[in-house]
This record gives structure tokens, C-alpha cells and sequence, in this order.
């Protein structure tokens, strides 16, 4: 019990760092806290902070997921504890100790679970966000279609109620924190990724 309730604390301090904010200060660009979209993820660091700084967040916010949960397995445990550690990274993410509880909407830290889970399905999700986004154009779309079919990949796949119900949360919270997406996609002022 104590070594899977020291991986939930270091996974939640993990998760609490906000690549976007290391971003902004190592590249040089606006706060995406209080720039573009206010929200401190890769799509806002695209934004603000062009191609480079955007695929340097996606990659920090993605392995605060995949990291954790890839101890957790190593470690052999259950999948149980394997899926509240990966919450506990994307909670770290959602709701920073560093930065006053205000964090992001968790989609590169739940990609980074995802592969963490299981690479094969993980990567399939990836793809999945990365072609709706490509044929949409709009980022938060892409995102709401991939992680609404990944916990049902992953239950088909591995059969794990607790990898099931645990992706199942972690959708709805990215759900939820995408609410103003979804009203701006309703009234078609939802941002495009590109300008064309
Ligand atoms: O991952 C966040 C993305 O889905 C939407 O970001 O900045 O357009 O609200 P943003």
C-alpha cells in the first residue's frame, strides 16, 4: 500500500507541472494563462508560440502521463492502482499545486496514459486526434471525438473493468473542462488550428 500511495503523490506532482508555462518562459512567448485561449495546453502554445514550443509542450504534458503509469506497471501492480496513478497525473494537470489549482484540459496528459495503458491502443487514440484534427481543423473537436472512443477501445482491448471506468472519468473530465469549446463550436466561433 505505501509504495503505490507514494507513485499517486509523485504522479500528482508530476502531472501539477505545466509544460505550456515552461514553454512560454523557455521560448519566450505570451502566458498562455492569460493569452489566445487562457488555456495552458499544446493548442494555446501553438497559438501563441509557434510549432516548436507547441510539439515541446504536447511532449512534456504527454509523458507526465505516460511516465507514471509505465512505474506503475513496472512496479506490477494492480490495474487498479495502475489507473489511480494515471488519474492522479491528469488530476496534477487539471488542478496544479504549483499554480493555484488552474491548470489545463488534460488531452496531451491523457494521450500520454493512453500509451502508457497500452501503446498499441494508445497510438490508434493518437492517430484517431491527430486525422480529426487534420480533418476538421479544429483542435477541442478533434480531442472530444478521440477520447470519447478511447475508453472503449480500451476496455474492448483489455478487458479491464478498471482501465474501462478509469478512462471513463478521465473523458468526462476533459469533457467537462472543454464546455466552453463546446458552446463556441454551437455558435461557430470555435478556433480553427489553421487559418485558411
Ligand atoms: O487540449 C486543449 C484543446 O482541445 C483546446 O484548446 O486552447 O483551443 O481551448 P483551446
Amino acid at each position: 500500500i505505501i509504495l503505490p500511495l507514494v507513485l499517486i503523490i509523485v504522479a500528482y506532482l508530476l502531472g501539477s507541472i505545466s509544460t505550456a508555462i515552461v514553454a512560454s518562459k523557455l521560448f519566450n512567448f505570451a502566458d498562455p494563462r492569460l493569452n489566445g485561449s487562457k488555456n495552458p495546453g499544446t493548442t494555446n502554445v501553438l497559438r501563441l508560440g509557434g510549432k516548436l514550443a507547441a510539439a515541446f509542450t504536447l511532449l512534456g504534458d504527454l509523458l507526465k502521463g505516460l511516465i507514471p503509469v509505465v512505474i506503475a506497471k513496472s512496479l506490477g501492480l494492480s490495474d487498479n492502482w495502475i489507473v489511480i496513478v494515471a488519474i492522479a497525473a491528469f488530476l496534477g494537470h487539471l488542478f496544479p499545486l504549483y499554480y493555484g489549482f488552474k491548470g489545463g484540459k488534460g488531452v496531451a496528459t491523457a494521450m500520454g496514459i493512453f500509451i502508457g495503458i497500452n501503446p498499441l491502443v494508445g497510438l490508434v487514440v493518437l492517430a484517431t486526434w491527430a486525422s480529426a484534427a487534420f480533418a476538421f481543423n479544429i483542435s477541442s473537436l478533434a480531442a472530444l471525438i478521440a477520447c470519447l472512443l478511447a475508453p472503449f477501445f480500451f476496455h474492448l482491448v483489455t478487458q479491464s473493468a478498471a482501465f474501462g471506468i478509469g478512462l471513463l472519468v478521465i473523458t468526462a473530465f476533459i469533457y467537462w473542462k472543454h464546455i466552453p469549446n463546446i458552446q463556441n463550436m454551437l455558435m461557430g466561433t470555435e478556433n480553427k488550428i489553421s487559418k485558411k
